[in-house]
């Protein structure tokens, strides 16, 4: 059972405050670190910042902290449920005490950083790897697994890049390794090839939030020019695929951009042009019709994050509509461990695909490297092969790599079939 909670203020990876959590049981003390997003999608589970401007510019979290010291620490102590098998009645039990649709009142921050840490005392009361345990929680297999091909964001454009370049992720996906390991060592060599060709080319490489390249351009094509020739340089021509978030919300209704007809003809252009099999939040967040009529049928994996928050109401909206057939899965937008499981059942359950995601704003914290093995999402994106807190989640998935062919259980690299990883 769980003995004490304590939770305090620490510091993301852009410097910004965010919840730490210390979960005790009779086994270890376990650690629930928060991410955050700098897409303010309106769906969302509510992040509980203090509002006090002379503080952190109003961004302090110390209010999400007391409510997990004050008001769920007694209430999770007290109702002896044991992580090892109640975890989703501890989540239950947070979101009657919150009481609020968002988790807006004790803050979607301070009632994740509990669930994410008593999932790991619950792996480790049972005796097995935090992927074990999520993948028995989702009533996936756990003798065979399926290793995600790796989604690595190394060029940014958008809001935090510092370019004028409006969309905001390029990703390289190595889908002809044939191990995850292998697919790392591609990514990096391609994203070390890119540097030198930035450098070369503009004199000197910037970096954006998410550890990527971050060059002069102001049109997708040169961004994607870049990429073809970094992955040609570094000798993976053909075996390494192409996905773009261009996160439409952040300049969809500004002045002097493209409309949705627009962007729809852009998009064809440029996916007939280069070798991309993915494509995240095309257009804005409530714009459904345009992203049904893209999708009628479309080539590419199209994928909703600011659409769908992953929020299952949405979700079912998304499959009413036919809207797009991937939903990106990030954690701390709808608050829980159990509710992120259940949404990626629900995802499935419609015939789609999951993609779990890291945040812009990130910790050292690795959960969600065992989340996407336990829950056999097949691929996921945890920004470029740079920066501690990007390369610490591909390190732990190396590190379950090793594991499994270790224990001799049975493991496949998901490559080409990234969508269907889960069947
Ligand atoms: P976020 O950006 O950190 O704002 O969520 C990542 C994304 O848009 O996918
Ligand atoms: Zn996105």
């Amino acid at each position: 059972a769980i003995q004490s909670i304590r939770a305090s203020q620490h510091l993301d990876s852009r410097g910004k405050p965010t919840v730490q959590l210390d979960l005790k049981s009779s086994h270890d003390i376990f650690r629930g670190p928060v991410p955050s997003g700098a897409s303010k999608g309106d769906y969302k589970a509510v992040e509980l910042r203090d509002g006090d401007m002379s503080v952190f510019h109003g961004n302090g979290v110390t209010k999400a902290c007391g409510n997990v010291n004050r008001v769920l620490r007694p209430k999770i102590t007290e109702s002896g449920l044991d992580p090892a098998h109640d975890l989703k009645k501890i989540d239950e039990l947070m979101i009657r005490l919150d009481g609020s649709a968002d988790k807006s009142k004790l803050g979607a921050n301070a009632i994740l950083a509990i669930s994410m840490a008593a999932a790991r005392a619950g792996a480790a009361a049972r005796g097995v790897q935090l992927y074990e345990f999520l993948a028995s929680e989702g009533g996936y297999p756990t003798n065979e697994y399926v290793m995600l091909v790796p989604f690595m964001n190394v060029l940014h454009g958008g809001d935090h890049s510092g370019n004028p370049m409006a969309f905001q992720e390029f990703m390289i996906a190595p889908t002809g390794a044939s191990s995850f390991t292998e697919a790392v060592q591609w990514n990096a060599e391609t994203y070390m090839a890119l540097k030198s060709i930035i450098q070369e080319k503009y004199g000197k490489a910037a970096f954006g939030d998410g550890g990527g390249c971050a060059a002069p351009i102001g049109h997708p094509e040169g961004a994607l020019d870049l990429l073809v020739a970094a992955i040609a340089k570094a000798g993976h021509e053909g075996k390494i695929k192409i996905g773009i978030d261009p996160a439409s919300r952040s300049f969809f209704n500004k002045p002097n951009v493209l409309d949705a007809a627009q962007l729809g003809k852009l998009y064809r252009q440029l996916l007939d042009k280069c070798p991309i099999v993915f494509l995240e939040d095309p257009f804005g967040q409530d714009d459904w019709d345009a992203f049904s009529k893209f999708n009628q049928p479309c080539k590419v994996e199209l994928v909703g994050d600011d659409l769908l928050a992953t929020n299952i109401n949405r979700v079912r909206k998304a499959v009413q509509k036919n809207a797009l057939h991937s939903m990106l899965l990030k954690v701390n937008q709808i608050g829980t461990v159990t509710a992120a499981i259940a949404a990626a059942q629900e995802a499935y359950s419609a015939g789609w695909s999951a993609f779990v995601s890291h945040r812009l704003g990130e910790t050292t914290d690795d959960f969600i490297a065992d989340l996407t093995v336990g829950l056999r999402t097949g691929h996921l994106k945890s920004g470029a092969p740079a920066r501690g807190e990007r390369v610490v989640k591909y390190n732990r998935l190396m590190d379950i790599e090793d594991d499994l062919h270790l224990r001799k259980i049975s493991i496949r690299y998901a490559g080409e079939s990234f969508r269907s990883a889960h069947h």
